[in-house]
């Protein structure tokens, strides 16, 4: 497996392949590797000739009062990890390469980025949409696995690829999830031990909505209190958000459905976490 550390070095290696024939499948990371990010590499595995990995902590899509510094990062360890499940070029390029000296190029999708985590991480997809479509142009790929975890930044991917004619395959991920049912997440470390043990608590909210829906419940307002009164009961949580939205545009719906997503953000002590569902 290859490691590459810079913007150039990888570009260069793209045009190689992409000459060659070969299908390119990307996997954007910011590292802090787990079995969530394994699978969307495996993923990638399987439906391309050569998978890249990307691993950056991109500091364009952090606010100033969140993690960016204390991120975890470990290269070695993640390059490891992607090599035994499929990966062959590691991208892990430096910060002052991505972004050097006078860059002034910002990539803003509309509209879906109002609500939920884009109400309350102002900047947050700009610093996504803008980082995803330079890898995509550095790297070249046929696809790319973004996880359904992240619910509102696949749509808003899925979005921007659609609008800018990307020419690239946007293809979900599955979320994976702990035995207990918690979505597996860089940010499960910073939990402490009375936290985790709460944090089951959005996936088992999740499966009641889940529950209430298939036995005919549509009332969105109705499930989404229900899911509040479950989460509240946990000492340790505090909700940013609960909504329901359309899939598509991320607009409030009245009325659960088909390609209606859930989604949370919950606040476990100091660790925000968020998890959703499309019914
Ligand atoms: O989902 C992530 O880890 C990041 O938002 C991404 C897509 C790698 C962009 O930095």
């Amino acid at each position: 497996m290859e490691t590459i550390r810079t913007v150039a070095e990888m570009e260069r290696r793209a045009s190689e392949l992409r000459e060659s024939g070969a299908v390119i499948g990307l996997v954007p990371t910011m590292g802090a590797l787990h079995e969530g990010h394994l699978s969307l590499i495996r993923r990638a595995a399987g439906l391309a000739d050569t998978v890249v990995v990307s691993i950056f902590v991109n500091p364009t899509q952090f606010g100033p009062s969140e993690d960016f510094e204390s991120y975890p990062r470990d290269v070695e360890r993640d390059a490891a990890l992607a090599g035994e499940a499929g990966c062959d070029i590691v991208f892990a390029p430096e910060a002052h390469d991505v972004y050097p000296a006078h860059y002034a190029t910002v990539v803003h999708v509309q509209h879906l980025t109002r609500r939920l985590c884009g109400a309350f991480r102002p900047g947050h997809f700009d610093g996504v949409t803008t980082v995803v479509a330079k890898l995509l142009n550095i790297v070249r790929p046929h696809l790319a696995v973004f996880g359904r975890k992240d619910g509102q930044q696949l749509a808003v991917i899925e979005r921007m690829v659609a609008d800018l004619d990307m020419g690239v395959r946007i293809v979900p991920g599955d979320t994976v999830r702990e035995p207990d049912g918690l979505a597996m997440s860089s940010r499960n470390s910073y939990l402490s031990d009375a936290e985790r043990e709460d944090a089951v608590v959005l996936s088992q909210a999740l499966e009641l909505a889940r529950g209430l829906f298939d036995s005919g419940e549509t009332n969105a307002a109705l499930v989404v209190g229900r899911m509040r009164e479950m989460i509240e009961s946990k000492e340790t949580t505090e909700i940013q958000y609960i909504e329901a939205v359309d899939r598509a545009t991320m607009d409030p719906v009245a009325e659960l459905g088909e390609n209606v997503m859930i989604a949370m953000a919950v606040f476990l002590g100091k660790t925000r976490l968020i998890d959703n569902m499309v019914l």
